[in-house]
């Protein structure tokens, strides 16, 4: 049998001694076999002798995958050092080495390998630190371990210039693991795409980014979850990098509809600068067909942000079971209107609502003055929608006029809102300029495209590219003339305005 399918086998019989519990609560989930080879055969390794790290080597699939691949070429001797601090699995991982170096020696390769017990991250802290020679590995493959773990947490604290707020030490082991890899040496992982965009993974974003240029990108395009594997593929990528500071020009881009679709595998090219965007965010892009590349070079090709133009997405104010005591179910003389998204509707606020359970007022005093906004127009946008939803950014226009009754307004921490920095008020044709933007089907595959959950953070819209103010203002004034102003509206004044013919076949 060769290697990969015997780790399988064995390692399903592992899980039969298990809980799904135990092994969620260390970030144990074993990869699939097909998924396993595919990682295994993106090495393009033609080397006589390879140093190999696996860390988080569970049953050790990944290396048997690998040293599968690397047979196929012109390997003689492979040195291989697998981390692995569960003790549950230890055993076993020993036993499948045993098996891998028996079967290796049989094809003509000496394999010698060392299993470390200890944690992968806190063991190496000098070599991340530069103290001790940290250069070892030709190439590193990894399933790491999906983990929450404390700010204050050992791994954290030996990683902490690229921790910021509550990390997981996924990402910990990326870069640990580029961190210990040879000049040239492969980065093959399979984790989870959140790095990509959010706030708290810039500063890990930068730094590996830096370090590392991404060859191959590799997407799973279902919902399902694949039985077995514990987690939904589509928030999965597998990423190929190489560490080298030479840019290659294009990164191939593979498809699979799951993990058991590598026979009919689709692939397509798409220029670095498109994927990953060198500026202050690093935010990195998964395109899924040529058409999402369109879309990534249309909105990527203005040249400002939010905040350059002076306006700025905040999160709604009112966080409900913190303020209770000022929420009011019935309007009264010293109420305000508190603004939900549940007050969302046909991307207008319709106010107020029968809401059990979604007090629409709030107590207007001298203590509630933290929570209230002036009365002017803002751009809402729902800041959680269901993967279910074909929306992502579901935005409402609220006008300063529908509320000039009151004194203020608030709104509740699950929207969104866009307001000017400077505290001036939001003109029309800027509400419904930013309006036309975020509410297009174009904005929402670029969010898409950037996001893989299905959270709106204020910080990321924040960062995304917007035109210059003169043209937001344009396409507000040509907005105001449409009676229905939906999605397909929304797309028309875009595509007259910029009449590019790549953006008219973009969706
Ligand atoms: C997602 S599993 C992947 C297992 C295997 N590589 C595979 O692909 O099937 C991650 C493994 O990392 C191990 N692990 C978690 N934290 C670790 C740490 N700090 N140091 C070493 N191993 C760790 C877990 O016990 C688990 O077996």
């Amino acid at each position: 049998m060769e290697l990969v399918s015997f780790v399988h086998q064995r390692t399903m019989e592992y899980l039969d001694t298990v809980t799904k519990a135990e092994r969620k609560a260390i970030g144990q989930f074993f990869t699939p076999v097909q998924i396993a080879e595919f990682m295994g055969e993106l090495s393009d390794s033609h080397k006589e002798t390879v140093r190999i790290l696996d860390p988080g080597a569970g049953s050790g699939i990944l290396s048997a995958a690998l040293i599968e691949q690397l047979n196929r070429q012109t390997i003689k001797t492979i040195q291989l050092d697998l981390y692995e601090n569960n003790r549950s699995i230890v055993p076993l991982l020993e036993k499948n080495l045993e098996y891998i170096k028996e079967w290796a020696s049989v094809h003509g390769v000496i394999l010698s390998y060392r299993i470390f017990t200890d944690n992968f991250i806190t063991e190496n802290k000098f070599a991340w630190t530069g103290l001790l020679q940290n250069n070892k590995y030709d190439i590193v493959i990894a399933n790491p371990p999906y983990r929450k773990i404390s700010k204050n947490a050992p791994e954290a604290l030996v990683m902490r210039e690229i921790v910021y707020g509550q990390p997981n030490l996924y990402f910990l082991f990326m870069a640990m693991g580029a961190r210990l890899l040879n000049a040239g040496g492969e980065f093959i992982y399979i984790v989870p795409r959140s790095f990509s965009s959010g706030l708290y993974f810039t500063a890990f974003r930068k730094w590996f980014l830096d370090e590392m240029q991404i060859t191959n990108l590799h997407l799973f395009l279902s919902r399902e979850a694949v039985s077995g594997f514990d987690s939904i593929l589509q928030e999965t990528v597998i990423l190929r990098a190489v560490k080298s500071s030479q840019r290659p020009a294009y990164i191939k881009i593979t498809e699979t509809e799951d993990a058991n679709g590598f026979d009919n595998i689709t692939e397509f090219s798409v220029p670095y600068s498109t994927c990953v965007r060198q500026d202050g965010d690093s935010f990195l892009f998964f395109p899924s067909c040529r058409n999402d590349v369109e879309v990534l070079s249309f909105i990527n090709h203005w040249d400002y942000t939010l905040t350059d133009l002076g306006y700025k997405m905040k999160t709604g104010i009112v966080v409900d079971f913190r303020e209770t005591q000022w929420l009011r179910e019935k309007v009264d003389v010293d109420t305000i209107p508190l603004l939900w998204a549940y007050n969302f509707e046909n991307n207008r606020i319709r106010f107020p609502r029968s809401s059990p359970g979604k007090p629409q007022y709030l107590l207007s005093t001298s203590d509630t003055r933290r929570l209230q906004m002036k009365v002017d127009n803002y751009l809402l946008i729902k800041r959680f929608t269901s993967k279910e939803e074909r929306k992502r950014l579901q935005c409402a226009l609220l006008f300063k006029d529908d509320f000039a009754s009151y004194e203020s307004i608030s709104t509740e921490n699950h929207l969104n809102f866009i307001t000017r920095m400077d505290g001036t008020d939001l003109s029309n044709e800027e509400l419904h300029g930013l309006f036309v933007i975020l509410n297009s089907s174009y904005m929402d595959r670029y969010f898409r495209i950037l996001n893989g959950s299905t959270q709106v953070n204020a910080n990321e819209i924040n960062a995304i590219p917007f035109p210059a103010h003169s043209e937001i203002t344009q396409l507000g004034k040509e907005a105001m003339q449409y009676h229905v102003l939906d999605e397909a509206a929304c797309d028309t004044i875009l595509e007259k305005k910029y009449t590019n013919a790549l953006l008219c076949q973009a969706i």
